[in-house]
């Protein structure tokens, strides 16, 4: 078999056999198909596309390149959760002992913040002495033991996936469908959970802007996932605001126990019972979504899923008093509200410049090496709909550094739009996708 003659086969916009497949991801692994052989593939790949059986061969043939994690000593079915990222998603935090309180085991591995996009480990590590650095062993035992364990991505978990992203990054194949869905679900599905819920975000703050394409990834995603034997479910929601009210690290930890305790933001809280329910149902701790909520909400109500995030914390090395005692949590020196210039319903808020507003002010990283301040951010007073009269504030930036208060404040207020009669309520849950 030549590579050379893959190329040309795809580029003629023919299907790709499995062997195929893995011959050309092995080469590469292995570095006998060079960088711009691959490139050329991904180009012909970007323009005609693969059909489904070539994009699960694609997607198993990455997890097979590394360990693939085995749950199966683990009792019960084992949920993982995935959001393709957004703006103030704190849901992993908060959802995770929702679920474990009501009986489900979660083995997560999570990802730090890049972009404008936060991650969960950095907001977990607003608990000081949180790590999510631990041994196979301790992984498994905690999952036992406590129902949750969250660890850092590893370096063995579909490895050539990371250096297909590093060269789609520089040659621009980085948007197309099929490579994304198989990228996502390859790690997803070496990361050994019998079964997956994914929340496919779209809007001005997602990786897909446009909601068919976000439709069309989550179709990519559950056929995959159902294609290697896990049961799969996609939901697709709104990013076309944060979500919830906090961005930034720390302060979205807080609002994430305040859900815990009952009085989140209802968007959040809702995104939350949606995934939890889905969840509740692919571990067979539920039969009907009704069913599902109700456990979810009775875990809020007796104070069950908020002990068990404490027990989580606690168990990774963290303060778990900060969990009952939010002032311990880090937090910045300066409350700086910022006003409105204009009145009128919130039309529009560029999520994204959000995510970089919380980035200015030192709360997500430049460069992978950037050292990110845990307590900064943005309280947003106001969201789409709301009516703002000019001088009232929209939101709070919590800041360190006046100057880059300063920067993000005024790019925060280009990130608004007004319009003079009332919005129509957006469509948080927009749809659900099921094999
Ligand atoms: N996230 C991934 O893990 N892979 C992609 O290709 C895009 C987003």
């Amino acid at each position: 078999m030549r590579m050379y003659d893959l190329i040309i086969k795809k580029r003629n916009g023919l299907t790709l056999s499995n062997e195929e497949i893995n011959f050309m991801i092995e080469g590469y692994q292995n570095n006998e198909i060079p960088d711009y052989q691959m490139s050329a593939m991904m180009m012909a790949i970007y323009f005609k596309g693969m059909n489904a059986d070539e994009t699960l061969a694609l997607t198993m043939a990455m997890v097979n390149s590394g360990e693939i994690l085995d749950l199966s000593d683990i009792d019960g079915i084992k949920v993982d959760k995935h959001s393709t990222g957004g703006v103030g998603d704190k849901t992993s935090l908060t959802l995770t002992p929702m679920v474990a309180a009501c009986g489900i085991k979660v083995a997560k591995m999570s990802g730090r913040g890049l972009g404008h996009t936060g991650g969960t480990i950095d907001k977990l590590e607003s608990f000081e002495g949180f790590s999510t650095d631990m041994t196979s062993e301790k992984f498994y035992t905690q999952i036992e033991e406590v129902g949750i364990a969250i660890m850092g991505q590893t370096k063995d978990l579909a490895p050539v996936d990371k250096k297909l992203y590093a060269l789609r990054d520089v040659t621009a194949t980085v948007d197309n469908l099929s490579l994304i869905a198989a990228s996502i679900m390859s790690k997803k599905i070496a990361a050994g959970a019998d079964a997956i819920c994914l929340d496919v975000k779209t809007g001005s703050g997602a990786f897909m802007k446009d909601e068919k394409d976000a439709y069309k990834l989550a179709k990519e995603m559950v056929d995959i996932g159902t294609g290697a034997g896990r049961k799969t479910i996609a939901v697709i929601t709104d990013m076309d605001q944060p979500l919830g009210n906090n961005v930034g690290n720390a302060l979205e930890v807080k609002e994430a126990i305040e859900t815990l305790q009952g009085h989140g933001p209802k968007d959040f809280e809702e995104l939350c019972l949606t995934l939890g329910s889905y969840m509740l149902i692919l571990g067979e701790k539920a039969n009907s979504i009704k069913e599902a909520r109700q456990m979810l909400l009775d875990v809020i109500e007796n104070g069950s899923a908020l002990a068990k995030f404490a027990e989580f914390i606690e168990a990774q090395g963290g303060d778990k008093c900060a969990v009952f005692h939010m002032d311990l949590l880090p937090k910045a020196q300066y409350e700086i509200p910022v006003l409105s210039e204009k009145s009128g319903f919130v039309s529009k808020i560029a999520c994204d410049e959000i995510g970089i507003c919380s980035l200015i002010l030192g709360g997500g990283r430049e460069t992978k090496e950037s050292v990110i301040d845990l307590a900064v951010g943005i309280k947003l007073l106001k969201k789409k709909g709301d009516y703002v009269k000019q001088g009232e504030p929209l939101c709070i930036i919590h800041g360190n550094d006046m100057e880059k208060i300063k920067l993000a404040k005024d790019r925060f207020l280009k990130a608004y739009d007004f319009s003079e009669t009332e919005i129509a309520p957006t469509q948080f849950i927009k749809a659900v996708l099921e094999a």
